[in-house]
């Protein structure tokens, strides 16, 4: 029989390879308590944003019809970008249809060739693509390795300009970048500093604009990307930055020229959602101690949780069946936490991603802490841990 080169063989062995990996993904819709989601502050549920969306979908429409450049602009967009720098404490912002797009525009119309972009190694996949595609020299440094970073700069050959791009807070392990080294190095050596702030605007500093205010580096930091569907609970994406690098974007970034505006409605919720993050600051607060909370119950049971603030907790498991069947056993229990398995996460590191939020208590943080506990001990994966 002639050998089968066919496009379909070639996708059904890919796909049975992912499956004898255990790599095979699901889409599952959210049931139980939620330790999974990016919506810290349960702002999606928030009747004031939730109003604002149904009074712009009225007033506006399902949707833009076109690129802001041509039918889809609409004066909401610009009042609510203007909100957004007023709130970053820069001179502009501008909102993307997602974070995803956000971090393609910046990467692919800022840097030129000349241009050397050093990006952390456990940077998301989107900061990864952009630099990719990016006509610039691309360097993977070691993630948080700021003394390997400056030897990096020193030794790369760069005629243009130098880029350094970082999040502030890592999607999947929740650590922080060692933002204010990271400034002092880009002012040393003239690098630019690009971050992204996806899992901390909404959250940290005074007034919840992000890691960025909260290490008082802002002026160091040249542009920063803001994910609006993580803890602002709706959705798109600003970019913030000076006038002259916003309106360079306005002009030629592809993600943003070529691209239908999002629904107007997604901007008069993140209005409200602005209000509510400036309005209700004790929130970020609960938000705080129900972190504090768990990480601290977990590592009196001998878990390999780190000592941070930071409202993702990672919790190591290695194998992906492992990490897969552990998940299962949490949702059977009524806690919706999902597993993170390659190649979102390295090879042999698959994990629990728990990430929690303000819709949960704290006597509901340990009740799941000890069915945590006690369903890794009765799978053999926390010998050290005492109930
Ligand atoms: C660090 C980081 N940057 C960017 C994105 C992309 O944002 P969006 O989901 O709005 O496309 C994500 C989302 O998962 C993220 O975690």
């Amino acid at each position: 029989m002639p050998a089968d080169h066919s496009l379909e063989s070639r996708v059904r062995a890919h796909l049975a390879g992912l499956r004898s990996d255990d790599l095979l993904r699901t889409m599952r819709s959210p049931i139980g308590v939620d330790l999974s989601s990016n919506d810290y502050l349960k702002l999606a549920v928030h009747p004031k944003v939730v109003a604002a969306f149904a009074a712009g979908l009225a007033g506006g429409g399902a949707g833009s019809t076109g690129s802001r450049l041509l039918r889809g602009e609409r004066s909401v967009f610009t009042a609510v970008e203007r909100r957004f720098a007023e709130f970053k404490g820069t001179e502009r912002s501008l909102f993307f249809s997602s974070g995803y797009l956000a971090n393609l525009a910046v990467l692919t119309t800022l840097p030129d060739p000349g241009d050397v972009i050093f990006s952390d190694s456990l940077n998301h996949a989107s900061l990864i693509d952009g630099v990719r595609l990016a006509r610039a020299t691309r360097v993977v440094f070691p993630h948080n390795d700021v003394a390997a970073l400056a030897r990096l700069i020193a030794d790369t050959p760069c005629t243009g300009h130098r880029f350094v791009v970082v999040e502030s807070l890592f999607s999947m392990d929740g650590d922080e970048a060692p933002l204010v080294e990271y400034a002092r190095l880009c002012r040393e050596s003239g690098a630019l500093l690009l971050v992204d702030e996806a899992h901390a605007v909404g959250i940290y500093g005074a007034n919840g604009t992000g890691l960025i205010e909260a290490h008082g580096v802002s002026a160091d930091v040249l542009l920063s990307t803001n994910p609006a569907g993580k803890a602002l609970g709706v959705g798109g994406a600003f970019v913030a930055g000076p006038a002259w690098a916003i309106e360079y974007l306005v002009q030629r970034a592809r993600p943003f020229v070529f691209s239908t505006a999002a629904p107007p409605a997604m901007a008069h919720a993140l209005l409200a959602s602005l209000d509510v993050i400036t309005d209700e600051p004790a929130s970020r607060q609960r938000l705080q101690a129900n972190a504090r909370r768990l990480r601290s119950r977990l590592r009196a049971a001998g878990l390999g949780v780190a000592d941070s603030a930071s409202q993702i907790i990672p919790v190591h498991i290695g194998a992906n069946d492992a990490a897969m069947a552990l998940a299962s056993t949490l949702q059977l229990e009524g806690f919706d936490v999902r597993a993170i398995r390659p190649p979102t996460v390295p090879v042999g590191t698959a994990r629990l991603r728990v990430s929690v939020n303000v819709g949960i208590n704290l006597s509901m943080v340990d009740e799941f802490a000890a069915l945590l506990v006690a369903a890794m001990k009765e799978a053999g994966l926390c010998s050290a841990a005492s109930s």
